[in-house]
Order: structure tokens, then sequence, then C-alpha cells
């Protein structure tokens, strides 16, 4: 045992004021003048609140206060906790870091997927560092936790929930106990936790919290800044500034350019303040956000649509089983309008297909592809069990494109809105392409369909069933008293514009 070890516990006591001087002498790796100021906080400071640009080092640097601060204190007594708004940010975006700088420092224990363990005094594995991701909604997900030495870290964490953020503060109830929170900040939401907090950073009456932006235009690859080498890429790898890493002017010009000098994107990620206003948004940027980072649920009852091994379903997104299977259909008007297909399953929204101008000119092939759409949602539903009828709704029922699989009036799916415009089908006939029908029930007297074309006749057979002698054009009937007015695969003797 080392004179250090007997006096503070752990091999590397002598750092433990100072996290820039571990990463710089233990691990042998170089820091640019913000992530060294950073790191330092920690030391003096229970909250550390680190607004910042995009890829100016936030997660590297924050792997690196892990990894110090489990080694400067005797095993068994120091514990990092690090979480993201997303398990995978967790998983995929810092814990890589980890179990890279561990082995390659030669640092005591060894990591896994999220955990790193050391051996403990008792020759025991003491899990001394581990991330997880806690649900918006779980209150108790931040309570619990004591050890003498605890440092929480929040990357991403513009996206960390109100209740989770708030729960930061039961980990942080006395002892020796400090959190790092660091991220983009959120374009769209104003009273986000993260922004509370680094309000309360900036706020000289609360000294036990500070505030470290880090805008884009501070990385060392725009200021100039005399960079060390980065010691991060393999060997290999030619010699160059760890400022190569760091944004650069080329991505702030064209970002600025893309989006407008006063864009909250732009105000966010590259400047890393808050933007302020955007009221009238009527889908916040912010859900859009973390819509696309959302991580599928897995295991029972969730399905993957490409696994259920229905021809053409090549969608990687999951499903609940028994999700309700619904179309949007939006059929191309005059122009250059486009004729679109969107199908949600439960709470997913797919795009299908898009066609514009002369590919829409042929309402027949226009109905084949609704119709196609149609079964492939039904096959769908079956699959998946859903017991909920497969849905369609047009947007111009009262045109050939008013579209319902079934032979002859579908039903509404109990629970859905009555909208006349609304055409539903019902599950068992959809999987058939019946034959033509009026639509109209047992009750009516003729429908006016020519002869032979309409298949209802057994239904109001009194009236000799749809034997009319009337050549009119098949009537607009009411959708209230049949779902499918026309049949997609019956043609209009003359087109009609929508
Ligand atoms: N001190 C450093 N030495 C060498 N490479 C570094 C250093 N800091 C950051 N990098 C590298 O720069 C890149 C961006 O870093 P990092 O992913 O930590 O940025 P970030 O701010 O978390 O990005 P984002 O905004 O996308 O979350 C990574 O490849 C990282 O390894
Ligand atoms: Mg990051």
């Amino acid at each position: 045992m080392t004179e250090v070890e007997r006096a503070t516990g752990s091999l590397y006591g002598l750092w433990r004021d100072t996290p820039s001087g571990f990463v710089e002498d233990v691990l042998g790796e170089s820091l640019w003048s913000k992530q060294r100021a950073v790191l330092d906080a920690i030391v003096d400071h229970k909250r550390v609140a680190v607004p910042a640009g995009f890829g100016v080092g936030k997660t590297h640097l924050a792997a690196r206060a892990a990894v110090w601060f489990t080694n400067v204190y005797p095993v068994g007594t120091a514990l990092c906790i690090t979480t993201a708004t997303r398990f995978r940010q967790v998983q995929r975006q810092l814990w890589p870091h980890i179990r890279k700088v561990v082995p390659r420092a030669g640092l005591p224990g060894y990591c896994d997927t999220v955990q790193y363990k050391m051996p403990d005094p008792y020759g025991n594995d003491f899990v001394a560092a581990y991330g997880f991701s806690a649900p918006a909604n779980d209150e108790a997900a931040m309570q619990g936790i004591h050890m003498p030495h605890l440092l929480l870290i929040v990357d991403e964490a513009g996206g960390i929930a109100p209740m989770i953020g708030h729960g930061t503060n039961n980990l942080l109830t006395g002892g020796h106990a400090a959190m790092l929170a660091i991220g983009n900040p959120a374009m769209d939401d104003p009273a986000s936790w993260f922004e509370e907090l680094c309000i309360e950073g900036d706020d000289v009456s609360e000294p036990t919290t500070v505030t470290i932006p880090i805008s884009s235009l501070d990385s060392p690859a725009i200021t100039g800044e005399l960079a060390p080498y980065c010691t991060d890429c393999p060997s290999g790898v030619a010699r160059h500034s760890l400022a190569d890493h760091m944004p650069d002017q080329d991505w702030v010009d064209r970002t600025i350019r893309s989006y407008g000098e006063h864009h909250p994107y732009v105000i966010a990620k590259v400047y890393a303040r808050f933007p302020k206003g955007g009221g009238g948004i009527v889908v916040p940027p912010s859900w859009v956000e973390a819509a696309m980072s959302y991580e599928d649920p897995t295991g029972d009852g969730w399905h993957r649509l490409c696994d259920l091994g229905l021809e053409g379903e090549t969608a990687q997104h999951t499903v609940r089983e028994g999700a309700w299977v619904r179309l949007g259909v939006d059929v191309a008007a005059d122009g250059g309008d486009e004729f679109t297909v969107y199908r949600s399953v439960g709470d997913t929204v797919e795009f299908r297909h898009a066609s514009a101008g002369a590919a829409n000119d042929n309402q027949v092939s226009v109905a084949e592809k609704v119709l196609e759409e149609i079964h492939a949602a039904q096959s769908l539903a079956d699959a998946l069990n859903s017991p909920t009828p497969c849905a369609s709704r047009s947007t111009r029922t009262a045109s050939a494109t008013a579209w319902c699989p079934c032979s002859n009036g579908g039903r509404r799916p109990a629970g859905t809105a009555r909208r006349s415009s609304a055409s539903w089908c019902r599950s068992p006939r959809a999987r058939t392409t019946p034959a033509p029908s009026c639509g109209r029930g047992a009750s009516a007297t003729r429908c006016g369909w020519p002869p032979g074309r309409c298949s209802s006749p057994t239904r109001h057979p009194a009236a000799g069933g749809c034997a009319s002698t009337s050549t009119r054009r098949p009537p607009r009937s009411s959708p209230r008293r049949s779902c499918c007015p026309r049949r997609a695969d019956t043609p209009r003797s003359s087109p009609r514009r929508p």
C-alpha cells in the first residue's frame, strides 16, 4: 500500500481536489479550457449546470468526471450515478467513454454496459458507478440512494422531465453530494428544470450552484485557443489538435444560414441560451425531438412491424399488441395537390404513400392503391389481434375515393366519433374484395344503381333488388346509413371532380 493510499484510502486520493489534473495526469488525456473549468467546479459546488452548444465535448467530460469521482475515494464510499433523458443516451453515448477510459488508464475494476465495478477491501465487487434513465413521471426514481460521497451526472439535461429534475434534490440531501447537469438548452420549454437550474446558478444568492455556459463560439476551433493534442483517438491516427473535434466556424455559419440568426434552434444549439417566446407553436420542437429519440418499447405485448412476417411490412418500429390500425387518405384534387396515405398503428403514425400530378390521373389506379393500403392495414390489424376493426378515413367520401372494403355498411367502431364523412370498414369483410354495393339496407325500395351493378339485391328483395330500370347515377348515399357510399371498384361513368 502506498503512502497516499494509507492517507487517503485511495491510490488516486491526491487528485480529489483536481478532477482536471486527474484527467491529465492519471488518464493521460487532454482537455480544453471550458472542460477543465467545468470539471474543477464540481469540487467546490453542489450543483454545476452547464448549458452548452452542440459537440463541445459535454459527454466526453461528463464521463471523465465519473471516472475521477469513483477513483479518488476509498472503494465502497463513493458512488457516481449517471442519467440522461433516454437510456440510449446513457448506454450509447456516455458509457462507451467510461468503458474505454477505465482499462486504457489501467484503473482498478472493470465495466459492463452501464456499470463500473471496483474490488472492495473484502474481495467483493462494488458498483462504484452506474447509469440509468427514469420514466418522466417516476417520482421515486431519485430517492433512497445515499453514500458518503455521491456524484450525480445528468447528461442531455435539457430534456429531463421536471419531476425527475426536481427529484435530483432528494439525492443531494447533505454530506458530500454533488451534481453535474450538462446539455443543450431545450428549444421551446421555457419552464424546463434545466433552465431553472441554470438561472439558479447565475444567482449570487445561491453560491452552491454555479452555471458555466459553453457556447459553440467558445470552441477552440473558433477562438483559436491553443488546445492540446487529442489523446483520445486510437494510435495510428495522425497527430492532431483536439480542436479538430470541436464545432468550427463553418458549422456555425451553415447552421445560422439554415435557420436564421434568431431561430430558437440557433439560440439553443449554437449560443447555448434558452430561447424565449415561441408562443403560438402548436407542436413544440421538443416534442418532435423527443419523438425522434424515443426508445421503442420491447418485450411481451410489443411487436416490431417487420418481424410480423407480413408481406411489405418493413417498418422497424414497435407497436403494441391489439393496437388499432387506421388509415388517413388525402386524395389529390385538381392541380399539384398530393394524394397521400398515412397509417396510424396505436400511437405511431407512418407515412405510406404520396403521389402527385400525372401519377394520379387514373382514378382507378388511385383507388387500387387505397384498396391495397386498406388490405395491408387489415392484415396488420389481424396480425396484431386488434379487437377494433381497421378504419380508414378519406378526405373525400363523396368521390370515388370514399373507401371501405366491406361489401355493405361497415360499422363505426365503438368509441369513435360519429362523423358523416368517415368511412369505417369491418374486419371480416375487409380481407376480401367484395362486389360493389349501393350501401342501402333491406328497407330500401330501390337503390338507383344500374341493373346488375349492385351486390345488395338480397338486402332489399321486396323492391326487386337493385334491378331498377333507372339509369340514374348511383346516389351519393347518406353515410349515416352506410359507411361505404361508393365502392372503390365501382368506376364512375363520367368522372366528377371532387
Ligand atoms: N478533450 C477531448 N479530447 C479529445 N477528444 C474530445 C475531447 N472532448 C471531446 N472530444 C471529442 O469530440 C467529439 C464531441 O464530443 P462529445 O460527444 O462529448 O460532445 P457533446 O457536446 O456531448 O455533443 P452533443 O451536443 O452531440 O451531445 C467526440 O468525438 C469526443 O470524443
Ligand atoms: Mg453529448
